[in-house]
């Protein structure tokens, strides 16, 4: 696992948007695993910015998102489908037929997701944010690792940090559709950004902790070619 420390969230997250960037670049029709949340919005606005400058096509980029609520329209500005729309595919020339997102309920459309990135020739580069849980994806801490996209039932935790989104804590989606460890582990290379004090404890975990379902992340410790990309207060205990 490789660790970069950066000076502030921005440069971190900018971080990951050159790796996504060079992936690109040296592979056209890239398959990329991408994220949600608070974290990875500076990265989605460098490739926007690199696409505006002419020096970053998607024209050929094929995308499979992490995961969705269950129980939200997807027109709803919260859905992930709408942040994907606001922050990237709105921005950029992917080609709709090319955007993919969990979107299904079922056992049978988890598998049919699942079979999609199979068919794709699998992730080249996912992206990845971090739960002050620990949970990649939203695959939340339990006693055993989930192989393939499947239905969760969000930690309170969860609940929680995303309410700042919502009006109220109770109107948090309780559950949501996710890629499955599994599937992340499969990715051919993992770029994982966590920043703010509250992700510290996860980050320590991921690295120097036992690898266990309770903390999902950990389980990028066996992964081949995983690069974490920290502002300095989620490295806060790694430097201590
Ligand atoms: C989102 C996702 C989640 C987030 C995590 C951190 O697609 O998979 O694992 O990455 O909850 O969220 P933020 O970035 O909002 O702190």
């Amino acid at each position: 696992m490789e660790f970069h420390v950066y000076d502030n969230a921005r440069a971190a997250c900018e971080a990951a948007g050159a790796l996504i960037m060079a992936q690109i670049t040296r592979k056209g029709d890239s398959v990329l695993g991408l994220a949600t949340g608070s974290t990875p919005i500076p990265a989605y606005e460098k490739l926007v910015g690199w696409h505006k400058e002419g020096i970053l096509s998607f024209e050929h980029v094929r995308t499979f998102n992490l995961d969705e609520y269950v129980g939200i329209d997807y027109a709803n500005p919260l859905s992930y489908h709408a942040f994907m729309e606001e922050h990237l595919f709105s921005k950029v020339n992917l080609k709709r037929k090319n955007i993919h997102l969990p979107d299904g309920h079922s056992a049978t459309e988890c598998q049919a997701y699942d079979r999609m990135i199979y068919e794709a020739g699998g992730i080249d580069l996912q992206l990845l944010g971090i739960g002050r849980n620990g949970h990649i994806g939203f695959n939340e801490p339990g006693k055993e690792f989930v192989y393939g996209t499947h239905i969760v039932t969000l930690a309170e935790s969860t609940i929680e940090a995303n309410a700042r989104f919502f009006k109220s804590p109770d109107e948090v989606p309780r559950q949501a559709v996710s890629m499955g460890i599994g599937t992340i582990m499969s990715a051919r290379c993992v770029v994982l950004v966590a920043t703010g004090k509250e992700k510290a404890d996860a980050v320590y975990n991921m690295i120097h902790g036992p690898i266990t379902p309770e903390v999902p992340c950990s389980i990028l410790q066996l992964h081949p070619c995983c690069v974490v990309l920290t502002d300095r207060e989620a490295a806060g205990r790694m430097e201590a």
